[in-house]
């Protein structure tokens, strides 16, 4: 499929895919940036790079943010994420309506390392033994917004590693997926996440156990990037994680995200 050239036809033949996969991987694409707008806009209201991001987007278009350890002319970062891993998570899931898709398109990348992992949270549900998920089932988790998933402080965030005070969001464990209503697990982060109502060291002992049954490779898709790749994800159904790289290699991507339909609702 080219991507810059996309039909009424193409369009529900790949959201069908999108709400039936989670994840989609289009490769050989020759994007420009307002190819890579108008593709996004397929699957929401495409939204701008958050207001400590927008200096790392596009110049003149601020939808397009830049994941990058390349440094300017400056001497400073022109992206984000730099070139270490970038752990497991769903994009911005503090916030209280958080982002459905990602789209990721590679321009420049290493020649090994950073590949970019998925797993699938409705897959991981579903495999669940009965007795982890009776622990959840009607439990919200709260949602970190003090760190990112490169483990930097966000913007106008004191540090903290208390997960009962730090800054965050409460969302069901289980969520009814805002498009096809199938329940799905939704953990977010691990680092400062909290299980509301529980004391923290239960709350700590269970979120280990789903922490390590949702990122059994029987639910993950790791990614080997080629220049060209467009690979896009359903944060409300997946979580996805990124394998550190050389620094001394570049890496260059393009990300859009669209606009939340809505608050996350329980299952
Ligand atoms: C991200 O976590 O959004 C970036 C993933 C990547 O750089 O591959």
């Amino acid at each position: 499929m080219d991507l810059s050239n996309f039909s009424g036809e193409d369009a529900e033949f790949v959201l069908d895919a999108y709400h039936t996969h989670s994840a989609l991987l289009f490769r050989e694409q020759d994007l420009s940036h307002e190819n890579l707008i108008s593709f996004s806009y397929l699957f929401g209201e495409v939204d701008e790079a958050p207001e400590n991001q927008l200096k790392k987007a596009v110049p003149g278009k601020p939808q397009i943010y830049v994941v990058s350890n390349i440094k300017g002319e400056n001497g400073k970062p022109i992206g984000s994420l730099g070139a270490g891993e970038a752990i497991w998570h769903a994009d911005m899931s503090d916030r209280e309506n958080p982002p459905e898709a990602t789209l990721l398109y590679a321009v420049e990348l290493p020649p090994a390392g950073g590949d970019t992992w998925i797993a699938g949270m409705a897959a991981a549900l579903e495999g669940m033994p009965d007795d982890l998920r009776k622990k959840i089932e009607g439990r919200s988790i709260k949602h970190d917004g003090t760190y990112n998933s490169g483990g930097f402080v966000r913007k106008g965030v004191e540090a903290s590693d208390d997960p009962l005070t730090c800054p965050g969001t409460l969302h069901p464990a289980i969520c009814a997926h805002p498009a096809t209503g199938k329940p799905v697990l939704y953990l977010g982060r691990r680092r400062n996440a909290y299980v509301d109502g529980l004391s923290l060291e239960d709350s700590e002992a269970l979120l280990d156990a789903l922490w390590a049954h949702a990122t059994q490779d029987a639910y993950c898709y790791a990614h080997r990037w080629r220049k060209g790749d467009l690979l896009m994800w359903d944060n409300r159904s997946t979580l996805h994680r990124r394998d550190e790289f050389n620094p001394a290699h570049r890496r260059m991507m393009l990300r859009t995200q669209t606009k939340g339909s809505g608050i996350p609702r329980a299952a």
